[in-house]
């Protein structure tokens, strides 16, 4: 049997804890408890085991990781096993001492996330009063202290006309890159659609901005443009099973973020087998790696080793099967749902916040 090739990257969800409560988070609608995060021990091994398969970074990711008291160790193990190591946070809990410590223990890299420019704006999102400056003041800490630093700001219908204004704060903070990411659309994002989802006119401003930004030089932007006003599907986690392995706090292991609502198949834990076993053997992870179970338009299509047929958790939430091509493709039978969507998109926002 040929085995796949091993995961780039882990994404370590060490908590799903957080004193934000944005209506967009990655998280699952069923959030996991304190009481079954893995242990220190446990993640240790997630580590040791990741290195072993040929992983080559880990973001340390949540919730928010930095509520995890263990998170020093597990930076320095990363270290000690030769994984860039990559924090993604929301900084509130970042002081100077804590950041040391991360520094000391030789963290590559930390990904700050922004919910707004303006106060008002960060805290209806994020609805955590006094976050914004904790923010700031978190960027000012990291540049002092020379670990490298990305910017991340989430954009949606709310704050999409102040990305210039976003590019200015990530300069004035001397970040050397900034990430605007368009929400996407699973879990608490898809739940909060209506409200999030940017018009054709605003995407089209938002993308002039980011171009004329790049066009100034100096600051590297990552662009992620929503894909809903698209007309081909990205290339979800790089293919499913392919480059990503994703481990929740309670140590499942998952091909995305988003994978545990796939119905009907089982999901493997690091408590009851190897990563190693996980990635190459299990059901899950087999279930839609390479292209012998894509359907039709996706299986004679020439972009199928380029797209993977899109996002499989998107084609199930859309369309009801996991395994139809992702309906943001206008290829897919489904498309108009994606259209449809984009017209229905109110604009009275009622936002529904991530809470346990
Ligand atoms: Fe991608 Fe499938 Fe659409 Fe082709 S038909 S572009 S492989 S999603
Ligand atoms: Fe699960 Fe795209 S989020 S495959």
């Amino acid at each position: 049997m040929t085995l796949p090739s091993p995961p780039m990257s882990l994404l370590a969800e060490l908590t799903h804890r957080c004193p934000l409560s944005c209506p967009y988070c990655s998280n699952p609608l069923e959030l996991e408890r304190k009481a079954a995060e893995l242990d220190t021990a446990g993640w240790r091994s997630v580590l040791e085991q990741a290195a072993e398969l040929g992983v080559l970074q880990v973001h340390f990711s949540g919730g928010e990781p930095m509520a995890r008291p263990d998170l020093v160790e597990l930076v320095a193990l990363a270290r000690d096993l030769n994984l860039y190591s990559n924090l993604i946070t929301s900084g509130v809990l970042l002081d100077e001492a804590k950041l040391e410590a991360l520094d000391k223990a030789g963290l590559d890299h930390i990904q700050l996330s922004f919910q707004d420019v303006t106060e008002a704006g960060a805290e209806r999102i994020g609805g955590l009063k006094g976050a914004q400056a904790r923010k700031i003041e978190a960027a000012r800490l990291i540049r002092a202290s020379g670990i490298p630093m990305t910017l991340n700001f989430v954009v949606h219908r709310e704050n999409v006309a102040r990305i210039p204004e976003m590019f200015a704060l990530a300069r004035e903070l001397g970040a050397g890159r900034v990430e605007i990411a368009h929400t996407q659309y699973y879990g608490w994002g898809l739940k909060n659609r209506d409200a999030l989802l940017p018009s054709r006119e605003q995407l089209q401003e938002a993308t002039r901005a980011v171009e004329a930004e790049r066009a100034k030089g100096g600051l590297s932007v990552d662009y992620v443009t929503p894909d809903y006003h698209a007309d081909r599907p990205k290339p979800c986690m790089g293919g499913w099973g392919q480059r990503f392995v994703n481990v929740t706090p309670s140590g499942r292991v998952l091909p995305c973020h988003a994978a545990e609502i796939i119905p009907d198949v089982a999901f493997p834990n690091v408590q009851d087998g190897t990563l190693s076993d996980i990635w190459n053997c299990s059901p899950l992870f087999n279930m839609f790696r390479g292209t012998d179970w894509m359907p039709e338009p996706c299986r004679s299509c020439e972009r199928k080793e380029q797209d993977w047929g899109g996002c499989r958790c998107q084609a199930l939430a859309l369309t009801g099967n996991a395994a139809n091509t992702d309906p943001v493709c206008s290829l897919s039978p489904f498309h108009d749902r994606v259209e449809k969507a984009v017209e229905e998109a109110s604009e009275k926002p009622e936002l529904l916040y991530r809470r346990f």
